[in-house]
């Protein structure tokens, strides 16, 4: 009935469902586990920093603070010393000479050495494996997971970040690609790729036929980069071992 090699495959089949049965209902029980954060979760910091401020009003990029971003899976938070190329002359007192009570702790960890104690505000369980540099570099921004950090006093969780939120945009990414260039810039619109990227709005422009006034779309724009920088298929991006591994 099958060809003979079929028979090398019976015990592959039969270890690949022994494993997934032990697996999935370890996966099941640890879903439910109440470890995972959720939308709106917002913790208090040792520091009352801002986003707003540092990022939206000073204008910081968020690679000055958050370096490895682009080049690792975990997205460094910054060490006191970064904080300190400014404040060690910035807001050091207040008005009337005093040292400055919201920077306190931050003089304090720069006096003993010891790390600023931020508390963790996105945690994914354990079992679910998740990487920065692989989305950054492919043009997924920091807006499209985080929401609109730049106008943040206090961070939150502004996405569901459960599977079915990954999965959304891991069936159709082409929906919230941008160029890579522009993932930390937070009000990016595909309509603004002719100013930010004009080589790549003229390729867009090319292919579709369009006019000098007629504005890019997001799906004209996601479709192009899905295709220029080599997205898998959905096979890949929808496999669960391509986030339980
Ligand atoms: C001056 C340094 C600095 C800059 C610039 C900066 N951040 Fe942060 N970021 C921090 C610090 C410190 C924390 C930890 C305290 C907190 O959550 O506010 C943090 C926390 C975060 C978190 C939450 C991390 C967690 O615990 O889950 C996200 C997300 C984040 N930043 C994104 C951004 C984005 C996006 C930008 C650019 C728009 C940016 N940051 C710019 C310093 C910075
Ligand atoms: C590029 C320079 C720069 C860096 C780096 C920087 N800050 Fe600031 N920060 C400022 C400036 C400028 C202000 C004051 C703005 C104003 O009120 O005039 C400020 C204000 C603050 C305040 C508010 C102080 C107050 O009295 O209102 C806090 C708290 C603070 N920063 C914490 C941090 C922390 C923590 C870090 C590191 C994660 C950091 N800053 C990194 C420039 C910087
Ligand atoms: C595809 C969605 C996605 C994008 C894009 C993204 N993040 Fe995250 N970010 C996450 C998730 C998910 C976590 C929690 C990771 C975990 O718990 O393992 C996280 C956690 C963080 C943290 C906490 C430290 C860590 O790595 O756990 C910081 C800081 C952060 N992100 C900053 C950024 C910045 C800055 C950008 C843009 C340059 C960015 N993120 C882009 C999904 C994303
Ligand atoms: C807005 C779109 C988007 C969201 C949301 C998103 N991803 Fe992705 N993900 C991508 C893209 C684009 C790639 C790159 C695929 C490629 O390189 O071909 C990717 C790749 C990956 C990879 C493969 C990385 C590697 O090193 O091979 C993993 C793992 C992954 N994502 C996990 C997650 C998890 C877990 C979440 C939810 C917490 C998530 N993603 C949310 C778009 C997204
Ligand atoms: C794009 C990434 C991604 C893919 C692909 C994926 N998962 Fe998940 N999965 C996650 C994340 C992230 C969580 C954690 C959800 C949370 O924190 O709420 C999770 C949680 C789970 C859980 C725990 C219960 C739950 O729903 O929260 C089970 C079971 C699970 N996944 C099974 C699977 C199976 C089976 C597949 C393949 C059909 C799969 N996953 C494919 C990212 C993914």
């Amino acid at each position: 009935m099958f060809p003979r090699w079929a028979n090398y495959l019976l015990p592959l089949l039969v270890v690949g469902a022994f494993g997934a049965a032990l697996y999935l209902p370890a996966l099941v029980t640890l879903g439910l586990s109440p470890k995972a954060t959720d939308v709106g979760y917002a913790p208090e910091q040792p520091i009352p920093y801002s986003h707003a401020l540092h990022a939206g009003q000073l204008g910081m990029d968020c690679r000055y603070c958050h370096t490895t971003v682009e080049r690792a899976g975990f997205a460094a938070v910054p060490a006191t010393q970064t904080c300190m190329n400014c404040h060690s002359y910035v807001k050091k007192n207040d008005a009337s000479g005093n040292p400055n009570n919201k920077l306190a702790a931050l003089y304090e960890s720069w006096q003993t050495g010891k790390p600023v104690e931020w508390v963790k505000i996105h945690d994914l369980p354990d079992y679910s494996y998740f990487n920065h540099s692989a989305h950054v570099n492919k043009g997924v921004g920091c807006t499209t997971c985080h929401g609109r950090i730049d106008r943040m006093e206090v961070v939150y969780q502004a996405e569901p970040m459960n599977m079915a939120w990954c999965l959304e945009c891991h069936r159709e990414p082409e929906k919230f690609l941008r160029p890579a260039d522009q993932v930390t810039n937070m009000g990016f619109q595909a309509e603004d790729v002719d100013l930010t990227n004009p080589e790549i709005a003229a390729e867009i422009r090319r292919i579709h036929e369009m006019t000098a006034d007629q504005k890019i779309t997001q799906d004209a724009l996601g479709s192009h980069l899905r295709e220029k920088y080599g997205i898998k298929g959905s096979e890949f991006m929808t496999s669960c071992s391509t986030c339980h591994r």
